[in-house]
């Protein structure tokens, strides 16, 4: 599994020291609110589970299956809802949690769905921001770290479905997805 990483972008170490600094913001930004949080499953599981425990607000976690990638590294622009019932947010401060601002058509998608159940605000948190171009007019209020626009895995991030458990962000060398016709 790590023959497969061509580089690491962010040690353990690192993502938890940001993490502190990120769960402060929230804090601040929530204070005196009753929280939601929405994390978005998979990908935002191992990020969710580390910021929260970091963020000393009352608040409630809902979860949301959502699929975009169905295993490529690219967005097929479809985003499937894996569940009937989506969380009771009305009146409620949601902060929806991902692993990454890609497109954007994923947090589009389920901000937009939110939206429709009358919450009180909507706001987005994801460990990773890629520097592109986005499909969807959508940007995230909380940002873990700022990357390039390449494919990454690790703390919750897959190429189709592994990779989820190293507990670092790295970049997937080219070879794995291009044999793996990707
Ligand atoms: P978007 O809808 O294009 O913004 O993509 C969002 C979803 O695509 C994320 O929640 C990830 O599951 C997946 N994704 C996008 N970029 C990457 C990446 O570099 N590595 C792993 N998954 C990614
Ligand atoms: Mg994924």
């Amino acid at each position: 599994m790590l023959d497969d990483i061509d580089r690491i972008l962010f040690h353990e170490q690192t993502i938890l020291s940001r993490l502190d600094a990120l769960a402060d913001e929230i804090t601040d930004a929530y204070r005196g609110e009753e929280l939601t949080v929405v994390a978005v499953l998979n990908g935002s599981l191992i990020f969710a589970a580390d910021l929260l425990r970091r963020i000393p607000l009352p608040l409630r976690l809902d979860c949301l299956r959502v699929a975009s990638y169905h295993g490529g590294t690219e967005s097929t622009g479809t985003v499937t809802f894996h569940q009937l019932n989506l969380p009771d947010v009305r009146g409620r401060h949601v902060l929806v949690l991902d692993d990454i601002l890609d497109s954007g058509r994923t947090l589009h998608a389920i901000c937009a769905r939110l939206r429709g159940e009358s919450p009180a605000s909507v706001r987005v948190g994801v460990l990773l921001r890629k520097a592109k171009v986005r499909a969807e007019e959508l940007d995230a209020d909380f940002v873990g770290f700022e990357i390039g626009d390449e494919f990454v895995v690790g703390y919750g991030l897959d190429y189709a479905e592994r990779y989820r458990n190293l507990p670092f962000v790295g970049v997937l060398r080219r070879e794995v997805f291009e044999v793996a016709g990707g």
